[in-house]
């Protein structure tokens, strides 16, 4: 080669390298090849420096070097934006894959009361609510059991304060939502009362000092036994199932008259008798009874024209029948092994 064209030979890489830029991995490996590999163009331009007269050597030597640290150079800097763009592909999460979140889970409580108000709302019920603390008169006089009446003792009451009249007290059953409803609405009446009790129980496999029930009630011109039978056996069916049966069983609540208390056939077993029917075919489910006229009057109903009847059921009951469980204490715990076993919806 020319003296001359080994000097402009030089030229070309420098203007080749500085023109060279690329973002891709394979296309910079490729020039690192063509330029700086062992067969590459600048080991190529330096193996010409044996041809160069000596007095030119020195500014021959200066500019070849110049080509390599200018390849070299480029070759670092490249080198880190393709690194770099790589790392933030691989780092940056795939926003079109499915999401793989853990969902959380409904507790049995709210599943089984979400699923007693969906059927009772299909035949027109609408939810009412009342306070978990609430007093004597609407949990218990106006219910028919006035003070020392010996129904009292069917529940353990926690009383907050005995200097008020009437004292304060924790809800003994829903059947409180019943009063402060019929005082503020006239009839046709037709709610569910969901909500959570209290009672004054040694905790155990079977009682807990607080659990759920969720209280009926039906109110207009002629409303008799028969709609309130007609009205379980539409719940208890939707409940557990088409081929259920239920029976009432003649009871005593001072609230109702009559009173009953109603069982559904044993589904688990079939009626065949099993340990949870206790070899009866029945399992009890919940209290009902036509609403007595003393309770009406109490709460500004006129009983000569409406009647009515009631029911209130255990939410935790129905959960342990529907979901067989053994310890009504699981539900309280919060045992997210036991929680996440249940589904998201009923
Ligand atoms: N309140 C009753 C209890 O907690 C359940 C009950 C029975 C409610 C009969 C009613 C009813 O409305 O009519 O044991």
């Amino acid at each position: 080669m020319e003296i001359k064209d080994v000097f402009g030979y030089a030229e070309e890489l420098m203007t080749e390298v500085e023109a060279f830029s690329t973002e891709k991995k394979e296309e910079l490996e490729q020039f690192r090849i063509a330029f700086l590999g062992t067969k590459g163009k600048v080991k190529d331009l330096f193996s010409n420096f044996k041809a160069v007269s000596n007095d030119r050597k020195k500014e021959f030597g200066q500019l070849a070097n110049k080509v390599k640290q200018t390849a070299e150079a480029k070759f670092k800097l490249l080198k880190e934006l393709v690194d770099e763009q790589t790392t933030q592909t691989e780092t940056v999460p795939d926003l079109t894959l499915p999401v793989n979140a853990k969902l959380g889970s409904r507790h049995p409580i709210a599943i089984v009361r979400n699923k007693m108000i969906d059927i009772f709302a299909r035949i027109g019920f609408t939810v009412a609510y009342g306070p978990e603390i609430d007093d004597d008169w609407h949990n218990f006089t106006a219910l028919n059991t006035p003070p020392n009446h010996p129904a009292r003792d069917m529940q353990d009451t926690f009383y907050i304060d005995r200097a008020t009249d009437p004292y304060i007290l924790l809800r003994t059953h829903t059947s409180s939502v019943q009063t402060r409803y019929m005082q503020k609405n006239k009839p046709p009446i037709r709610i569910i009362a969901p909500g959570r009790v209290f009672r004054n129980e040694t905790i155990s496999a079977r009682a807990h000092c607080q659990f759920h029930q969720v209280e009926g009630l039906y109110i207009d011109e002629n409303v008799s036994l028969a709609d309130l039978r007609q009205t379980l056996l539409y719940f208890a069916q939707e409940m557990f199932g088409k081929n259920t049966k239920i029976r009432l069983r003649p009871s005593y609540f001072p609230f109702t008259e009559p009173s009953a208390e109603m069982d559904i056939s044993c589904f688990i077993c079939n009626q065949e008798g099993c340990a949870v029917c206790k070899k009866t075919g029945w399992v009890e489910i919940l209290g009902c009874g036509m609403v007595d006229p003393e309770v009406l009057e109490n709460c500004g109903i006129d009983s000569k024209k409406y009647t009515g009847f009631a029911f209130g059921m255990g939410v935790e009951r129905t959960a342990m029948l529907k979901y067989r469980l053994n310890d009504i204490r699981l539900l309280f715990e919060n045992d997210v092994r036991f929680l996440q076993q249940f589904e998201a919806a009923l």
